[in-house]
């Protein structure tokens, strides 16, 4: 009954903006210096328009999807999010089941709170997302670390060099609120809800939130202001580390934050599986070109690779355009995170069936039966 108002992707952000702290709201919502690419991430998928057929005997409907041989019953899955346990109770664990329980994927980021084999374990997750550090000893420990929890699917995020310049965090007090400034308290006292059901609960499991999957790659945890401005960044990887992961690396290898044909090329000349056409959500480069405008280039660069995108998906029809693009499954992030939050794993059920529901409509509008159909749409007839 909670859930009932819940229509879109979008009424969770409006109650995630009364239910979460000012500076933790910010941090998820929230892009770059200007938002260019935030903003543009909406705006690209609504300037696409679509051309439907008619009369095409649509009863049957299926929503599969094929990604590395597994067969998923969505086309669409959660992308990494950083510190989704300090925005949602759980938020590691809670995304990973609430995916796994609608037949999709959830990625475990490396930036998340917590423990990596706990993730494995009580959400049965094997997509992990890495920041890969640039020294190989640390590389290979990390990967075995993985291997030895369960995962098979490595994301290896390239778009992060170094942090990018979140005004908002700074403005909002993101870094500081673990430090229990007056600000915090404030925001506290005004959010006791978020404060009870997540702080409270997370800290009384194991004390201060801090990285738990980044520090035996790169130092003792640290929750502060540096790490989130600049402790993530690798200045020094480059194409040669991917080599040598995809050499050490049995399982299946992605790499996310495409948004160059020729990275692409270099990624599959690399011997990777796949790739995520991505901006990273607008909040690495501003002015970066969306991932949905970037796709077609790309699809052309790399025609029997994977390509999957990210990145402004707010609607079923968001899913179908990327497909129609060239995209073999693609992800949405915040949405998902503002579910768990106000609502925990009923919350991440609810935006699964959401978006679910809407691609199941649109595609009997559009005249087809399988998310796949959507590169015929796009053909010239
Ligand atoms: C992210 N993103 C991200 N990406 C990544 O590779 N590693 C990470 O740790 C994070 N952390 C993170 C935290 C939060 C709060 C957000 C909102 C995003 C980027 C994410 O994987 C994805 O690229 C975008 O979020 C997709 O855009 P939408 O769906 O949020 O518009």
């Amino acid at each position: 009954a909670r859930l009932r108002p819940m229509l879109s992707l979008a009424d969770f952000e409006r109650r995630a903006e009364r239910h979460l702290p000012k500076s933790i709201f910010g941090y998820v919502s929230g892009g770059v210096q200007d938002d260019l690419s935030l903003n543009d991430n909406i705006a690209a998928f609504r300037r696409i328009t679509l051309r439907p057929r008619i009369l095409r005997n649509v009863a049957q409907r299926s929503l599969q999807t094929t990604l590395f041989g597994q067969t998923l019953e969505l086309p669409f899955g959660i992308a990494p999010m950083g510190f989704s346990a300090l925005v949602a109770y759980d938020g590691d664990v809670v995304l990973g089941r609430g995916a796994r329980a609608a037949g999709s994927i959830a990625i475990c980021s490396a930036a998340s709170l917590t423990p990596l084999e706990r993730v494995a374990a009580e959400a049965e997750s094997r997509w992990f997302q890495a920041y890969i550090p640039g020294d190989r000893a640390r590389i290979s420990g990390l990967l075995d670390r993985l291997r030895r929890a369960g995962f098979d699917h490595l994301v290896v995020t390239g778009d992060v060099p170094v942090a990018g310049n979140r005004e908002n965090n700074a403005r909002n007090g993101f870094d500081a609120p673990l430090r229990f400034t007056p600000r915090l308290i404030w925001q506290g006292v005004t959010h006791p809800r978020w404060v009870l059901g997540t702080l409270a609960r997370e800290m009384a499991r194991r004390g201060m939130p801090h990285f738990e999957n980044m520090e035996s790659v790169q130092g003792p945890p640290l929750f502060s202001r540096d790490l989130v401005r600049s402790k993530i960044g690798r200045e020094e990887l480059d194409w040669d580390d991917l080599r040598y992961i995809r050499d050490i690396w049995p399982g299946r290898l992605v790499v996310k934050g495409v948004l160059h044909p020729d990275d692409a090329r270099l990624a599959q000349d690399c011997g990777c599986d796949g790739i995520i056409v991505s901006n990273h959500g607008g909040r690495q480069l501003d002015g970066a070109i969306t991932a949905i405008d970037a796709l077609p280039q790309i699809r052309a660069a790399v025609p029997d690779m994977t390509v999957m995108l990210d990145g402004g998906i707010r609607r079923g029809s968001d899913v179908l355009k990327a497909m129609m693009l060239g995209a073999d499954f693609t992800f949405v992030g915040r949405p998902f995170l503002f579910a768990a939050a106000c609502f925990g794993e009923a919350g991440v059920a609810h935006a699964f069936a959401l978006l679910r529901d809407e691609i199941d409509r649109d595609m009997a509008l559009l005249g087809i039966t399988t998310p796949m159909q959507m590169r015929e749409v796009a053909g010239p007839d």
